[in-house]
C-alpha cells in the first residue's frame, strides 16, 4: 500500500554508522512493511524533501541511512532524537529476491538499501557473495551487521579500499573478476556510485548474468509526474529505483554516462 500524503513522524533512535553517515529510526507502519530497494520521500522542515533508500525495517519501525553531503542531506543527518520529519512513500519498485547463488556488489550509503535485501536473501539463497567498496576505511558502514547476518548462511565477504586502509587495495570492481572466473551466479545484486553500477552491469554481460541494480536521480515528486528523475523513457520513482539487465540495456546511452541537475540539464558522471 502506498500512500502520498505525508506522515509525520519523530526521530526515535539515531545510530552513528560512520564520521558522515547517520541511520534515523522513526515509527512508521508502512515503512517497516516495505519491499527491498524501495525509498521514501522525506522532508526536512523548513530545507527541503528529499529521496532515501528505506534501510531498517522492524516491527513497527523502519529507519533511513543519511550520508552528509548537502543542505538538505546534512540537516538530517544533524537531527536528534525527537526531531520531526515527514514521510511519504514506500515508492518505488524493488529488488526480487531469488533462490539461488547471488552476489552483492555495494559501496558507501549504496549499502542502505542492499541491507533489508541481504535479511531476505539469507534465508532463500544457496550462496551470498558480499563485495564491499570503498575508498577508505572510514567510509566504511554497516560491516559487522552484514557479518552476522552473512554468518547464518554459506557466504564470503570481500572488502575493498582505494587506498589499500582495509581489505584488498583497488576498486571494488578489481575484485569480482576473479570471483566471476570461478564461480557461476543466478543474480548480481548492486547499488553504489553509478560508474561502479556500470562496470558491474558491464562483466555480468560478459558473463551473461542478470543484474539488478538500483539508481538515483534528482527526485521531487517521487511519484512519477515532474519527470525529474528521467532516464531514457523511464522515470526511475516509478519504474525504478531498481533496474534489471533488460532495462538497464534500454538507457545504455545515459546509464554510467549522463545524469540531470535539479534545474533537468544534462549533466556528465
Ligand atoms: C531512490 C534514492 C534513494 C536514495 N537513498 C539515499 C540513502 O539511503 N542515503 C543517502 O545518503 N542518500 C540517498 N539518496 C541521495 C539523496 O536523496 C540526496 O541526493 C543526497 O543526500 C544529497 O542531497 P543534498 O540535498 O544534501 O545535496 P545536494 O544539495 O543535492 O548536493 C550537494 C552536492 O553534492 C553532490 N551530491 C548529491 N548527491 C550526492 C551523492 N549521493 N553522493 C555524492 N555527492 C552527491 C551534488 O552533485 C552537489 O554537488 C538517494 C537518492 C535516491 C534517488
Ligand atoms: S521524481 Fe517526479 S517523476 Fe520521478
Amino acid at each position: 500500500m502506498v500512500s502520498n500524503r505525508p506522515r509525520i513522524t519523530r526521530v526515535l533512535d539515531v545510530i552513528e554508522e560512520s564520521s558522515t553517515v547517520r541511520s534515523l529510526l522513526f515509527k512508521d507502519k508502512l515503512c517497516s512493511k516495505a519491499k527491498p530497494g524501495q525509498f521514501i520521500m522525506v522532508w526536512i522542515p523548513g530545507v527541503d524533501e528529499i529521496p532515501m533508500s528505506i534501510s531498517i525495517m522492524r516491527d513497527d519501525q523502519a529507519g533511513l541511512t543519511v550520508r552528509k553531503v548537502g543542505e538538505a542531506s546534512t540537516a538530517l543527518f544533524n537531527m536528534k532524537v525527537g526531531s520531526m520529519i515527514g514521510i511519504r512513500g514506500p515508492y518505488g519498485n524493488s529488488f526480487n529476491p531469488i533462490i539461488g547463488k547471488v552476489m552483492i556488489v555495494g559501496a558507501g550509503t549504496g549499502l542502505a538499501p542492499l541491507m533489508p535485501l541481504l535479511e531476505i536473501l539469507t534465508n532463500k539463497s544457496a550462496s551470498i557473495d558480499m563485495i564491499v567498496g570503498g575508498k577508505t576505511m572510514e567510509e566504511f558502514i554497516f560491516m559487522d551487521k552484514i557479518k552476522e547476518i552473512l554468518s547464518k548462511t554459506e557466504s564470503k565477504i570481500v572488502v575493498t579500499t582505494e587506498d589499500g586502509s582495509y581489505g584488498i587495495k583497488g576498486l571494488v570492481t578489481d575484485a569480482i573478476l576473479p570471483i566471476l572466473k570461478k564461480k557461476r551466479f543466478d543474480m548480481i545484486y548492486t547499488c553504489g556510485p553509478e560508474l561502479m553500477m556500470k562496470k558491474v552491469f558491464e562483466m555480468a554481460q560478459e558473463f551473461n548474468l542478470p543484474v539488478q541494480a538500483s539508481l538515483e536521480r534528482v527526485m521531487k515528486c517521487g511519484i512519477g509526474i515532474c519527470g525529474s528523475c528521467c532516464i531514457g523513457k523511464y522515470n526511475v520513482c516509478k519504474d525504478g529505483p531498481v533496474f534489471d539487465s533488460s532495462k538497464l540495456k534500454e538507457v545504455k546511452d545515459e546509464f554510467g554516462l549522463f545524469r540531470r541537475d535539479h534545474s533537468g540539464k544534462r549533466v556528465i558522471f
